[in-house]
């Protein structure tokens, strides 16, 4: 099974928004209480319902969190990229999974189990304060997934989705290597909440304007800005 190289769990911890602020000592203290799990591609990490037992961060790989409807249609709530973490809802609550988590490539995770972690917040509320910045972070993604589908147009949603799938790219761009997004055009409509077909016409035009080059199994950008104008300026569904 082939694996990304292992990343340096300390210096993930400690590089961290969530941990960033913590002594040296808290950090080891939290190490001391991590454990790291290896997913293949596609392999399922929890169902949504499943009993929540701890947080997780990824430290390699994607994590697709989703939902599949009573016939089986899924709906893609989001992508977990390297340095994101994920796991926060049942972690907090005591309640069930919110959702399905998926890998989507080979994955490193760190694990920190509830029973552990929650201890840990109590002595440090900073923690606490930044975890509700990243509840509000998901609550500010959900109400914009709510607006882009109620008013715009599939033109208008697939360009922010790609953007929003290339953010993780642009952050730390590694020179040389292309912009490109890892996603089947069919986890692309899911995303969206369109068929493939939809998808692939949609990007087949923007192929065609020379916006992106569609490829095996992954979409390379090659115009930000051109897909920036289709994004901003798409026509509304009001
Ligand atoms: P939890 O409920 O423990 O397990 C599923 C996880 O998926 C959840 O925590 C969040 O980390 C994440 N998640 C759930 N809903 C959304 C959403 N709408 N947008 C982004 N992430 C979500």
């Amino acid at each position: 099974m082939a694996f990304p190289p292992a990343v340096d769990r300390r210096e993930a911890l400690a590089g961290h928004f969530l941990f960033r602020h913590l002594r040296e000592a808290e950090i080891t203290a939290l190490l001391a209480r991590s454990r790291v799990e290896h997913k293949r591609a596609n392999e399922l990490i929890f169902r949504k319902d499943s009993p929540g037992h701890g947080l997780m961060a990824v430290l390699s790989g994607q994590v697709k969190i989703s939902m599949l409807s009573s016939n089986g249609r899924e709906v893609v709530l989001n992508i977990i990229n390297p340095g994101e973490i994920f796991g926060e809802m049942a972690l907090l609550d005591g309640k069930a999974r919110s959702a399905d988590a998926t890998a989507m490539t080979p994955c490193e995770l760190l694990i920190i189990d509830r029973r552990d972690f929650m201890p840990f917040i109590e002595q440090h509320p900073e923690v606490a304060i930044r975890l509700l910045a990243v509840l509000s972070e998901r609550l500010r993604h959900s109400s914009d997934q709510v607006h882009d589908i109620l008013f715009l147009d599939l033109r208008g949603r697939l360009a922010k989705a790609l953007l929003r799938l290339a953010e993780a790219h642009m952050r730390t761009p590694i020179k040389g290597k292309p912009i490109d997004i890892k996603l089947s055009q069919r986890e692309l409509g899911n995303l969206i909440g369109q068929s493939r077909e939809s998808v692939n016409k949609q990007l087949r035009a923007w192929q065609n304007a020379k916006l992106l080059r569609i490829e095996r199994g992954r979409i390379v950008l090659l115009d930000i800005a051109g897909i920036q104008a289709e994004a901003d300026f798409g026509p509304s569904v009001e």
